[in-house]
């Protein structure tokens, strides 16, 4: 096969996906990766600046993207997100559900607003497009390895916090869910359950050195993933390579819920 050929087989050749939280660390690197592999991306962030900045990144490799500022808290703004990749480009193939926040300086209220109803806006009228169509699709949630465990840090109780590890769990709920409704319509719901990955996210925590540490001791590889390698899961959960996998989440975590 000539060398032409084989760069135009990108494995989302066709497909059209909404990324949300796509300005920053693992969103911006999920958007960069499907863009490369010839999805048309749809870009979207409460910033609408990075968002745009990522769409832009993206054109200027040579792929198909476009950016909006969506603040996935908002019903009405995760279903005009989804409204606007059909507008664009006719049909809705791929939604991954990655806006998160965390941290200290977040109420419970909001953590839960942003990753546990905006995760569940994205699946129910990302669902409901995909099932209008009749062609199927492919929806990731983006959970944690702390929504399948607790975590024990060495600052004091609550882990990373409460509502961090209560809408994680969520996250695991809604995809079996959705995945359970659709399954009969060829529509694959999965979760990506990073580790501690290197992103703006990590700030906070990374401040201490004792915390940096404990993150990077506590994974068996000994070191903080990177947005890259989670970004190729979501590849694999967004694309004919994970055909039968559905309802289901996939950790990567470097070995650091195994201990
Ligand atoms: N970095 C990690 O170690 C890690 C580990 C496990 C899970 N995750 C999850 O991965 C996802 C991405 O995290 P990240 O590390 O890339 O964080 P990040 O802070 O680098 O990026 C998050 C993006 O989401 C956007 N965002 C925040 N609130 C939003 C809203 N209401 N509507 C739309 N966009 C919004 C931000 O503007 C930002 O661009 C999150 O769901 C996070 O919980 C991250």
């Amino acid at each position: 096969m000539a060398a032409e050929e084989i760069r135009s087989k990108g494995r989302l050749d066709g497909k059209t996906a909404l990324v949300t939280g796509a300005g920053s660390g693992i969103g911006k690197a999920i958007s960069t990766v499907f863009g490369h592999e010839g999805a048309r991306v749809m870009a979207s962030d409460i910033n609408e600046e990075s968002a745009a900045a990522v769409a832009a990144q993206i054109e200027d490799a040579g792929g198909e993207a476009r950016s909006l500022r969506t603040d996935t808290t908002s019903e009405e703004d995760v279903k005009g997100a989804i409204q606007a990749v059909v507008d664009a480009w006719g049909k809705l193939d791929i939604v991954v559900n990655n806006a998160g926040i965390g941290g200290p300086q977040y109420t419970w209220e909001q953590v839960i607003a942003v990753n546990e109803n905006g995760v569940y806006y994205g699946c129910l009228h990302g669902l409901a497009q995909m099932i209008k169509q009749g062609e199927g699709g492919a929806i990731v949630n983006l959970s944690s390895m702390m929504g399948v465990s607790g975590t024990t840090t060495p600052v004091g109780p609550g882990g990373v916090g409460y509502a961090y590890h209560a809408s994680k769990h969520a996250v695991i709920g809604l995809t079996r869910q959705f995945g359970l409704d659709g399954g009969p319509h060829n529509i694959r719901v999965n979760a990506i359950c990073p580790g501690w990955i290197e992103t703006p996210l990590l700030a906070p925590l990374k401040m201490s050195e004792e915390l940096t540490k404990w993150m990077i001791d506590g994974a068996p590889m000994g070191r903080l993933g990177g947005a890259d390698e989670v970004a190729k899961a979501a590849l694999f959960l967004a694309s004919e390579d994970s055909s039968f996998v559905t309802a289901t989440h996939l950790v990567i975590d470097g070995g650091w819920t195994a201990r």
